[in-house]
This record gives structure tokens, sequence and C-alpha cells, in this order.
């Protein structure tokens, strides 16, 4: 026997201020399947979580509730961990990074760095609510936006042209939490310096091994790190002024440590907490660089991937430089879509965890779905309404439960309820096929596991079809030919159940119910259930979900388009609320596609780049058009080496009205994307373009 591995898995943490929806499901059922397939191998396998408490939005979110962050944050725990329970995801621990354990390891890890002499202080000037009397994060201001005017835009990025610029670049800029005309103040903060030479070294030469397993992920790496030498990461600011629902920083008064500083601390929070309880647990062995080492412990982040940066690079190269180990393997997914779709409020598509179980839905059905639709790539994933129902009908009801339902009572009524012994060719490959399933399950390439499972469950049914135990029962003399036949496919059941036990744990513990079986192992698949062991009667295992079920819920979940209150940007719960504040905007002003067509897109040649001297976000760039060339100066400097961009070909606004700029005329505007993350990112058009060509 191979020795059980230890491995510490942990979710994102989910902020305390808001329901758990469909998008976060998407993350812990892919974790929990991950972790019950672990602990079914034998594995010392360990989840933990947590709610992640601290920052403005809790604090200003409590202050409008007229309640302490502290009695907001307890009221979410309870709301948190009965919607986890309701649908199955097991944690081992679920904590709070409002705790003691939390804040010893922010402590700790932060004195550390600080000894490494990677925590800086600087002054920085930012925006200042001079009647709530406190600095304004990004998404608390709202102006016009400096590059294209439109109003009500949000301090980081225009949502109009795309822009990014700094909150202090706004035109007539106002506080979203007093309505404020917002000043400008200094004050002290702390930085992490990740621009220092041995961050920047041990992020190029270990992060990507952290994110081996998804190609896509270490291309994001080699983005955000840029080239060698180019330095790319900047100093990450760690602290907040007062007023914040946080932790102190030790020996700073009035200063607290930013809440992503402490939310991925909070991971050992949790396992400190569970220490506590499970002595088998050795915290040190999990978590301090040698004493992981020693122990061959593993410790893996599941994580969307809008966070992906902050657990790539931030969090292990806090890690490294306080000697604590680095995660063994981040796993980043995409988000969830409902019916090709962001989940939308307006649509009723934003659905919460909580009314998925108030409308009597079975929680089963969506991590069935789920585990089908999962692999192991950062890709979205979609929850087709009408494809859910035909599938959870199709494959659990129509195949799975199936085999059981057809056999069970014969059994039962003539046989006392005892199996014949079996064996057989079928049996066998069942049996083998397995480590085929296992290996699926650990990849998790869950999609991949299920197909298997439910291409075997065929072959059970076809069995059984060829066998037809209904027509045994009525013929003369054919009793031992029909317990075998039922017996076989009871035990066909048994294995299946073994291989969905991750993905459907009460309908197992129903089935072991069923069966008077011990709670099946993965190891269990090497026997059969032996001739005389006992069965209990068939009671129906699972339902078929009905169209007006699936209707019922999305008008359960459509709200109305009043704006909702400012709250924190989640991770799968960001995108989902980006569309709703998208929505409301939406409501009230959509453009005409005559308005569209007033816009002059048109491919543009980069003849050439350069940096502009004494700028510091531009690029001054020459476009050429085919038939003319215009001067166009773009804020990509943090983005783009002047070198890689001659020669490509973009798309700009050909008939902006020219700007004089502090250093000559800007002829136009490049388009480019840019998300919560660092990055811009310069369109380009499919190859055949021509410059000059209309873009409509
Ligand atoms: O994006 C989010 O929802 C964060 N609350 C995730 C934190 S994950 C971890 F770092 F704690
Ligand atoms: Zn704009």
């Amino acid at each position: 026997m191979p020795q059980p591995r230890q491995i510490l898995v942990t979710s994102a943490l989910p902020y305390a201020n808001g329901a758990i929806h469909l998008g976060h499901l998407v993350e812990y059922i892919q974790t929990d399947i991950w972790v019950r397939f672990q602990k079914m191998r034998g594995h010392a396998c360990w989840y933990v979580c947590a709610d992640d408490t601290h920052g403005t939005p809790i604090m200003l979110r409590a202050d409008k509730e007229g309640i302490t962050p502290e009695t907001l944050i307890s009221r979410v725990y309870q709301e948190h961990t009965r919607d986890f329970a309701g649908f199955h995801v097991a944690f081992d621990n679920y904590h709070s990074t409002h705790s003691e354990e939390t804040r010893f390891f922010a402590s700790d890890i932060y004195g550390k760095l600080k000894a490494a002499g990677l925590i800086e202080v600087r002054a920085i000037e930012q925006f200042y609510d001079p009647v709530k009397g406190m600095f304004l994060p990004d998404r608390y201001i709202q102006g016009e936006c400096p590059k294209c005017g439109t109003p009500d835009q949000y301090g980081d990025s225009c949502e109009s042209c795309g822009a990014a610029y700094a909150p202090t670049d706004l035109k007539n800029p106002v506080s979203a939490v007093s309505g404020a005309v917002p000043i400008r103040k200094s004050s002290d903060h702390f930085f992490f310096k990740l621009s220092d030479p041995r961050c920047q070294e041990f992020l190029r030469r270990a992060t990507r091994e952290v994110c081996k397993t998804q190609p896509e992920a270490v291309n994001k790496l080699q983005e955000w790190l840029g080239e060698p030498g180019e330095n790319k990461l900047t100093d990450w600011d760690i602290s907040r002024d007062a007023p914040y629902f946080g932790f102190e920083i030790p020996g700073a008064p009035g200063k607290y440590f930013y809440v992503w500083l402490d939310a991925p601390i909070g991971y050992f929070g949790s396992l400190k907490n569970l220490a506590a309880r499970r002595p088998e647990v050795d915290v040190a062995a999990f978590i301090e660089r040698d004493a992981a080492a020693r122990a061959g412990t593993e410790m893996y982040h599941f994580v969307g991937k809008d966070i992906l940066y902050f657990h790539a690079l931030f969090w292990p190269a806090e890690l490294e430089h306080s000697g604590y180990r680095i995660p063994t393997a981040v796993f980043a997914h995409g988000f969830l879509t409902v019916d090709g779709q962001k989940m939308s409020k307006s649509r009723g598509t934003f659905i919460t965890a909580e009314s998925y179980l108030k409308q009597g839905l079975n929680p089963e059905w969506l991590r069935y779905y789920y585990a089908a639709k999962l692999n192991a790539s950062m890709e979205d994933i979609d929850l087709n309404l009408d494809d859910f129902i035909a599938r959870v009908n199709s494959d659990l009801v129509g195949k799975y439960v199936n085999i059981a339902s057809r056999c069970a009572g014969f059994i039962h009524r003539r046989f006392d309820g005892a199996l014949a012994a079996v064996s057989g060719t079928l049996l066998e490959d069942v049996r083998a096929a397995g480590e085929t399933v296992a290996a699926h399950y650990q990849a998790r390439e869950y999609g991949k596991a299920v197909r298997e499972v439910m291409a075997l469950a065929d072959r059970a049914n076809q069995f059984v079809n060829d066998h037809a135990p209904w027509e045994l029962a009525k013929k003369e003399g054919a009793d031992a030919e029909l317990h075998r036949v039922c017996s076989e496919a009871l035990n066909l059941f048994r294995l299946l159940t073994i291989y969905l036990k991750p993905v459907l744990p009460k309908l197992a513990a129903d089935v072991e119910a069923f069966l008077k079986v011990a709670p099946l192992a993965w190891s269990d698949a090497a026997t059969l259930m032996p001739g005389g062991h006992l069965i209990g009667e068939y009671k129906h295992l699972t339902t078929r979900v009905e169209r007006k079920q699936i209707d019922a819920l999305l008008e359960a979940n459509k709200a109305s388009l009043a704006p909702a209150p400012m709250s924190q940007p989640h991770s799968q719960q960001r995108h989902a609320e980006h569309q709703q504040h998208a929505e409301e905007k939406a409501a009230v002003s959509h453009i005409s596609i005559d308005d569209f067509s007033k816009v002059d897109l048109r491919i543009a040649r980069i003849a050439n780049a350069e940096h502009v001297e004494g700028a510091e976000k531009l690029i001054k760039l020459t476009l050429d058009l085919g038939t003319e060339t215009r001067t166009v100066f773009a804020g990509i400097k943090s983005a783009y080496d002047p070198a890689a961009l001659t020669g490509r070909l973009t798309v700009m606004v050909a008939n902006l009205a020219p700007r004089k700029m502090k250093f000559g005329l800007s002829e136009g505007m490049v388009l480019a994307a840019s998300g919560e993350g660092p990055g811009i990112f310069l369109l380009s058009p499919d190859s055949g373009a021509q410059p000059g060509m209309k873009v409509k």
C-alpha cells in the first residue's frame, strides 16, 4: 500500500456581505468533488475555507444597516454555512478571517517580510471624502471619464470607452459614499516590494510550477511578469487607513492590513482553528516550509480565473519570503454563464443557492450537471437550462438509477432480499474502468469521468435489456437466471455508485443504506457483494426535473432593476455584478444602431511606436490607415513595449475629434480591453484584415 498523501485544499473565501449563488457554487462543488475523491482514495485530505470578512464594503454595508461589522459578518456566516451544507459542500472547517488565528498569521507574515526588508513605507496621494472622513477606494468614486467624458464612471476604468485610469484622473469626481466632492490627501502606505529582485527572481522561477497543469495560466503569468529584466510587477499596497474593518498593522496605529493581504492568510487561520479540535492535523507540517518539505504535504488552492494573480503571484511571494511553504498548485476555473449569457438579475438567472433549495430543487442535480461540464481548463462553463433538465433526467434517472429500479424488486420479492454470487466479464470491465475514472477525477476532468461512468451505465442497462428480468420472472424454471441477472445488475449499480460518489454523496449514502453496505471507498471496487448478501427494500432514489420547476426558480430570482447596494466585487460574483450594473445602465441608456454607426472604427497598422519623453503612461503610435497616417497617444505603456507593437494591426476610432495633449496632437484612439486585474489588451483583427478597413 502506498502511503496516504497529506493534502490541504482550499476554495476562495467568499466575501461576508453577499449571498452564495450558482456562480460561486461552480468552485465549491468542483473543490468538494476533488476532496471527496481524495478521501475515498484513502488520503488524509483537509478542506478548509472561511468568510472573507474585512474591507471597506463590509464596513459601509454594516454602517448602512445600522449594525456593527461583527454583527453583519456573523449573520452572513450563518447564511453561507447553511447554503454550503445544503449543496453537500463538506468543509472540514469553515472559519472567518476575522479571527485570532488569522490575525496571528497576518502579523507573523508581515513581521517576517519586514525583517527581510521587503516592506517599504511611502506617502501616496488619494481621494479623501471630507464628509465621511475616509479615503475612498476606486469603486467609491464616480465622475466623468477623462478620455471620453461619459458621466458616472467608476474610479478605475470607463465602461463606455474602456479607458483605464487612476481615480484622480476622473473629471468632476464625487464620493459615492456621501456625494461630497473628494479632496486629494496624502498619507503613508505600506508596500510589499514585489519589484525587489528577490521577488522577481523567485516568481520567475517558481510560479510557473504552481500553475503547470494549466497552460493558459502559465501564459497569463508570463504576461504579468513580462520578459526577464522587464520588472513589470510593481510594489503592492498592503495597507489602508482608518476607518477600516480589518486588522491594525502591528506598530502602526491607524493603519490596517488591506483585505487582500489577510484573505489568503485566512486559509492558514482556518487550518489552525481546525487543528484545535482535530489533534491529528499537524499545522506546521502543512504550512511551514521546512516541516512541509520533510512531511511531503501538499497544498492546493481552487480559485476563479480573476483572482489567479493574487494566488499565483502575491501570495506565493509573501509565503516564500516569510518562511512558509508555497502552494503545490493553484487550480483556476472559469465563470458560470446561464443559457450562454452572464448571470442576470433581470432574467432571473442570478440564482441564489438559497432560492434553488427553497424551490425544492435537488442540489445533486446541480452537482451532477456541473461535474458533467467541468474540466481542468479556465474556460467558462454554461448552465444551459434545457440541457440541465435533459441531462439529469436521461443520465441520473434514465441510466444510473434505472439499473437498480428495474432489478431490486425481484430480489426483494422473490429471493427474500438475498443476492446470488455473480462474476463475469461485464463486472470485470466495470471494475477495471475504475482506474480510468479515478485518473479523470484526479486531473479535474470531471466531464470525462462522468462520460466514462455513463458509458458503463449504458452497458449495464444493455445487459438488463438483453436478459429482461421482467420476462424471466414470468418464465417457469428461470428463477436461478432471474436471481443471477438481478444480482449482477445490482453489483454493477454498486460499482457505478462508487464512481459517482464524489459527485453525488447524498444519493450514494441512500444507495449504501438500500444495499446495506458500509460507506463505500474507492478500494471497494475491488470486491463484489457476495452471494447471500441481504439488501434492503428499494425506495425511489431521485426524481426527474420538470421544466416548471426551473421556470419557478427563474421567476423567484427575477429582480427589479432598482440599483443594487454598493457591494464588494467578488470573485465569480464580480463577474455577475458587473453585468447587473451594466443592465441597470442599459435600462436607461440604450443606443441605437445609428448612434453606433457614428463611430468610424478602422483597422490600423502600427507603423511606429515610441516612448514619449516625460509621459508616465503614454506610447506615441503612428497608425497607417491605408490612405493616410495618424498620430495617436495611447495610455498603454504599462502593458506594452513599443518594439513589440510595431507592425501589428489593431482597431482605432478614426473620427474622434483630435485632442491637443501636452505632448502633441492625438488624432484618434486605439481600442483595448482591461479588467479588474492588471493588464491592458490591445484589440487585434483576425488575419486577412487590411489597414483602412471599416469595423462594423
Ligand atoms: O474575490 C473574492 O471573492 C475574494 N473574497 C476571494 C478571496 S480568496 C482568498 F484569497 F482568500
Ligand atoms: Zn470613457
